[in-house]
């Protein structure tokens, strides 16, 4: 049977992507035994392809279990690092944030490393802040979904092993994964944390880390036992390394669906018509046009415009400040009316000044939805019926 999925709106909010049919199709399959053969092959699977998605070799341990995105901080937080031990947050907007929330209650001595909104800290105020003092890991969004800001985790990663080769690189890679180029191996990453929602489109619900051999050092040598029983990777990590070379463990059920339906889709990125490097490329067009756009029309972005320059703005998605008189109730309703849901600013500090456009996945690589397209032709329109000149 081929499935179609019903006609809906085209959904372009970072957080939230279009999915496709056969991924869909898998999520719907019959109930599946965790330890039958077609599963194994299917985990097995996945945990392979992750590696492949971040150009990460066998020494590093993909984990996936059931969750969201950030609950994998708690995991990972609970794993490599023991309460005294210290971390430097580079902010640049709410998860970033979060992430330095997440780590109070672990008794994580956090240093955040301040930006202004739509800015990033640069590189010498990083190095600074690395000579200062001593830090078991550095955190690094990729990008912040709420600002649009992209770091540049090759240089900051190439820094932190020049300056502070002790120091752990962890990077969020929930609104980047699959959407900006990310190289596990090449860069010198210990930890990509990510989630299957956006740029692996699939249904949420699982929760994804990729743990290099540094990062699993520094579990294998703590002082401390993890202080969870769930999320230890005692229990975790042998069930995975089961998945790839059996006999199969049992510690808690897996999604079995949305692991079949994340098993299709990363084939699909890997092994489709589109490759992974052609769709990079065709984030970055597709991101050049929306914001191009904006320059044209006259609108700014939340994104520093001497960052926009130095290629600090996401590609995977774009946020445009709303210009004098227009608010959110004169554009996104009205582009939902035209069938295009584009997201509400989420940051703290501003959410009501602007609105944030994703363009991921399918967005970009399938030219037969003509999405990008039909998103600036009615953003143009949905601008000048509120006024807008
Ligand atoms: C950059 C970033 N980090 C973390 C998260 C959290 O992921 P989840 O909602 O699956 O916990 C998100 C969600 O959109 C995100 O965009």
């Amino acid at each position: 049977m081929k499935f179609q999925q019903d006609a809906h709106e085209t959904l372009m909010v970072p957080g939230f992507v279009e999915f496709e049919d056969d991924v869909l199709y898998e999520n719907a399959s019959p109930a599946i035994a965790p330890v039958s053969p077609e599963f194994v092959t299917a985990f097995n699977n996945v945990l392979k392809n992750l590696r492949k998605i971040v150009y990460a070799s066998n020494s590093t341990q993909p984990i996936v279990v059931a969750g969201s995105g950030n609950m994998g901080w708690d995991m990972a937080t609970l794993n490599v690092l023991e309460p005294g031990d210290k971390v430097l947050v580079l902010q640049t907007g709410h998860f970033s944030d979060l992430y330095d929330d997440s780590l109070q209650p672990y008794g994580i001595q956090t240093t955040k490393l301040l930006a202004p909104l739509g800015n990033r800290p640069s590189l010498n105020e990083i190095r600074a802040a690395l000579k200062k003092d001593s830090y078991q890991a550095i955190s690094i969004t990729q990008v912040d979904t709420s600002s649009g800001v992209l770091n540049d985790v090759k240089a900051i990663a190439s820094l932190v092993h020049e300056v502070s080769p002790s120091t752990l690189v962890f990077v969020d890679a929930v609104c980047s994964v699959a959407s900006e180029e990310l190289r596990f191996d090449d860069w010198g990453i210990d930890l990509i944390l990510t989630a299957p929602q956006q740029g692996l489109a699939t249904p949420p619900g699982i929760s994804i880390m990729l743990v290099g051999p540094r990062a699993l050092e520094a579990y294998e040598n703590r002082n401390t036992p993890p202080a969870t029983y769930f999320l230890s990777w005692d229990r975790w990590i042998p069930v995975m390394r089961s998945f790839e070379s059996g006999p199969i463990k049992y510690f808690a059920t897996p999604p079995t669906n949305l692991i079949l339906a994340l098993n299709k889709s990363l084939n699909n990125i890997l092994n489709g018509d589109v490759s992974l490097e052609e769709r990079l490329q065709k984030t970055i067009q597709a991101s050049n046009q929306v914001k191009e756009f904006a320059r044209k029309m006259g609108l700014k972005q939340l994104v520093d415009e001497d960052l926009q320059k130095a290629g600090g703005a996401a590609n995977s998605l774009t946020t445009i400040r709303y210009p004098d008189g227009i608010t959110a109730q004169d554009i996104l309703p009205k582009m939902a009316q035209r069938g295009i849901i584009i997201g509400a600013g989420i940051h703290q500090t501003c959410k009501d000044e602007y609105f944030r456009i994703g363009h991921i996945g399918s967005n970009v690589i399938d030219k037969q939805r003509n999405d990008i397209e039909r998103l600036l032709e009615n953003l143009k329109e949905v601008l000048e019926e509120a006024g807008y000149r």
